[in-house]
């Protein structure tokens, strides 16, 4: 019989009082909240706007940030017949007229424009949407926003702490953020793990026997299946799965995770000892061990978020490695690293080399006429090594067009099926790495990624 003994509260203590906003924290994020919803009606009533109502959303408005993040969402509402043109331009000129009081000030896009800006060293997104009758009748993705908030701040009082240990968790394994870059845990997913769970303590039992098909409908109002491993139904849209980015691995690592956390609940798993840069003599010392081969596709950074960005560099990673594999090439794994300058697609293989020799199976000798044109055309042909009769067919050995790995991807890379923005780069240019070359490439963040990878 396992003996279960809960997670110790000193624990949930010591992590707490690394990641809970002080007193002064609050009190500070509180002021800036206040005083960036007074510019905007100030900005509002100067452009002649009054049908605007300003919208703190996001954890820095619920309770659930973690010390030391600084974002803070702030929605400028609309009315719902408001034309989408019009809050545009509206809602963007009240937003640039807060941005002049601020220090950097950045135009970004989602489904419509919203301006970022760092405000007295704050992160904040003035994002305009339309105030809808309901979630389910949003016009735009981020008029869901304020419903969440609303759902979330009616039961999360009390269960902040639990919310954070949670986000905090899930950062230590690595799984935390729903971009496209991490395909992880939303922090709103965090905060809806929590109401239904109750706990931190909770969630983490409930995950570890998770299984795909997991679904969550704290509404009881879900209206249709989805195919996703996890599937939290929005309680504020029924159709909406609120864990749709979270991938069967990420999903995975989690549960994996929260056994090992139960088995020996330690810090380390919130604060995991971060992975150091790998050296030269590391490198060759592992690769000589391993006896792969490794190649790195590199290539300039594409110029677009990262949004934009990984999906297609996920993408190439899948494509190179079912492209090589085509011409009979043994994919260990694959990987992706990107930094500011430089992309770099990893690729380990049982070997880079492949004999001279390729063995090409013709048809079944007995039908005639497609056997006998095969025949033809490599009998005694150049290039071909020699021929015989294998379970009815017709074998030639010939010689392999790419033995070498390097040399298929120097030749054949620009034909695989590459994103818009990867193709461009890779159009002008790019290098294909093989083994200790690697050391060439010193970005201690790439060396931190190949500790992991080797
Ligand atoms: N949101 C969402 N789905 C996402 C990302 C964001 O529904 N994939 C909405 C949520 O309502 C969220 C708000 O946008 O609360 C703000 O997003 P973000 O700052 O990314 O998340 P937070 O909940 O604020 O969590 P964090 O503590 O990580 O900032
Ligand atoms: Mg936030």
């Amino acid at each position: 019989m396992e003996t279960y003994t809960g997670i110790p509260e000193e624990l949930k203590h010591s992590v707490l009082e690394k990641i809970k906003p002080t007193e002064t924290e609050k009190k500070k994020l509180l002021e800036i909240q206040e005083e960036l919803a007074s510019e905007v009606k100030t900005a509002a009533d100067k452009l002649g706007v009054s049908a605007v109502l300003v919208k703190m959303v996001g954890s820095a408005a619920r309770g659930t940030w973690l010390s030391g993040t600084h974002d803070i969402d702030v929605f400028i509402s609309f009315p719902e017949e408001t034309p989408r043109k019009e809050l545009e331009t509206l809602g963007m000129a009240i937003a640039r007229e807060v941005a002049k009081l601020a220090e950097h000030a950045e135009d970004r896009h989602a489904e419509h424009p919203y301006l970022n800006i760092v405000f007295k060293g704050f992160d904040v997104d003035l994002v305009p949407c339309f105030r809808v009758a309901s979630a389910s009748h949003i016009k735009s993705a981020v008029d869901r926003t304020p419903f969440h908030n609303d759902f979330v701040k009616a039961r999360i009082n009390g269960c902040e702490d639990e919310v954070l240990l949670l986000k905090q968790f899930m950062r230590g394994c690595g799984v935390y953020g729903s971009e496209l870059r991490t395909q992880g845990f939303s922090g709103y997913l965090t905060e809806l793990l929590i109401i239904h769970y109750g706990s931190f303590e909770n969630t983490v039992r409930a995950a570890s026997s998770w299984k795909p098909g997991e679904k969550i409908d704290i509404m009881q109002h879900s209206e249709i299946e989805h195919r996703e491993p996890l599937v939290i139904v929005d309680p504020t849209d029924p159709k909406r799965n609120v864990a749709a980015a979270l991938s069967l691995d990420n999903f995975c690592m989690f549960i994996d995770c929260c056994r090992e956390f139960l088995k020996s609940p330690e810090l380390k798993f919130f604060f995991p000892a971060p992975f150091l840069p790998l050296e030269d003599r590391e490198i060759i010392e592992r690769l000589e061990s391993r006896k792969s081969t490794q190649l790195a596709v590199l290539f300039k950074t594409p110029d677009v978020v990262e949004d934009v960005l990984y999906p297609q560099l996920y993408k190439m990673e899948q494509a190179v490695a079912a492209f090589l594999k085509e011409y009979e090439f043994s994919v260990i794994k694959t990987g992706v690293w990107s930094g500011k300058n430089e992309t770099v697609i990893m690729l380990e293989l049982i070997s880079g080399a492949l004999p001279n020799v390729k063995k090409h199976i013709g048809p079944p000798v007995w039908v005639k006429e497609h056997a006998e044109k095969f025949k033809e055309k490599y009998e005694g042909a150049e290039d071909v090594f020699g021929g015989y009769i294998e379970n009815g067919k017709y074998v030639f050995e010939i010689r392999r067009k790419y033995p070498i790995a390097k040399g298929l991807l120097e030749n054949q890379l620009i034909n695989c099926s590459l994103g818009k923005h990867i193709h461009q780069s890779v159009n002008e240019g790019f290098e294909i790495i093989e083994n200790a070359e690697i050391c060439s490439l010193k970005d201690l963040d790439f060396r931190i990624f190949l500790r992991k990878w080797l």
